[in-house]
């Protein structure tokens, strides 16, 4: 089936409305796609009988000193990963689209979208949130795939629809990893050879802290603490700050899924350990799911 790409809102609507019936799955990315961005749309089609993604930059999520500018576009490229995927509309509208000038109403992330990742990008959520939300208006989808490599992100997208009773079901994916753990995103193409190195520390601490939780069946101990759990991940992230270029910690946490508190001893369940870095002139973020 043919790819159609709707470059403005009223290119859109058509493009949908000529989709026909069935269930329609929206995959909302900013573009330079990679392996990740491959198997949320592979989800999506398990999901739902037509798939549509959006590439889009989003201006509002952005800080005034973060990468909006060099951010990468590859949208030739990005374009034929949709066709090789199946997907039957792209949406990739401008900013000048997106946004009306004089925009007024914004979506706030709440105290969630202000802590962990949200301390370090002020307003980074209150944009993504306000995006999404549009997405969904525009493209009025049954379901939406996002990944679990944003795990934050996801969790404020299940709250966003649950307390605003969107009608889309929200479906999270796991992570995409290089074969020597790396999360793939697409700010690894920032990286440079030395910079990939100090870089899989992130993975490394995580699997230090998964291991300590005796999640591999082998070093650790069903029933530990959250705070052996986050040293283990510590003493692998202390390590490659002494690396060149050294690799300097954003936050490490131990989080309830849902609300991104720190999780305390009494915690059973899920925990999401998560970490933030700067490698370079990159940041890098990564989680693993831990069950305690
Ligand atoms: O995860 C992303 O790529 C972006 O935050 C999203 C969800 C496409 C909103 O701009």
């Amino acid at each position: 089936m043919d790819l159609t790409v709707a470059t403005d809102r009223a290119a859109l609507v058509k493009a949908r409305d000529a989709l026909g019936p069935g269930r329609i799955a929206l995959v909302p990315t900013m573009g330079a796609l990679h392996e990740g961005h491959r198997s949320l749309m592979r989800l999506a089609r398990e999901h739902a009988d037509h798939v549509v993604v959006s590439v889009f930059v989003n201006p509002l999520q952005f800080g005034p000193d973060e990468d909006f500018g060099r951010y990468p576009r590859t949208f030739d490229a990005d374009l034929r990963v949709c066709e090789e995927e199946g997907v039957r509309v792209v949406f990739a509208p401008s900013a000048e689209d997106m946004y009306l000038p004089d925009r007024q109403v914004a979506v706030s992330a709440g105290a969630m979208g202000g802590v962990v990742e949200g301390a370090f990008r002020p307003g980074h959520f209150d944009g993504v949130l306000t995006v999404v939300l549009k997405l969904f208006n525009l493209v009025q989808p049954h379901v939406a795939v996002f990944g679990q490599k944003d795990a934050q992100q996801l969790a404020l997208i299940r709250r966003m629809v649950a307390d605003l009773d969107v009608p889309v079901s929200i479906v999270g994916a796991p992570t995409v990893r290089e074969p020597d753990g790396l999360a793939l995103s697409s700010r690894n193409r920032y990286l440079s050879e030395a910079d990939r190195r100090t870089a899989l520390a992130l993975s490394r601490a995580l699997r230090a802290g998964a291991a300590r939780a005796g999640m591999t069946g082998t070093a650790g101990t069903a029933g530990a603490r959250p705070a052996e759990i986050l040293d283990a991940a510590r003493a692998v992230l202390e390590e490659a700050a002494r690396f060149d270029p050294p690799l300097l910690l954003d936050y490490l946490i131990l989080a309830d899924p849902a609300t991104f508190a720190p999780v305390g001893d009494g915690h059973r369940g899920e925990a999401i350990l998560a970490v933030a870095a700067k490698v370079g002139a990159t940041r890098l973020i990564d989680n693993m799911v831990l069950t305690l």
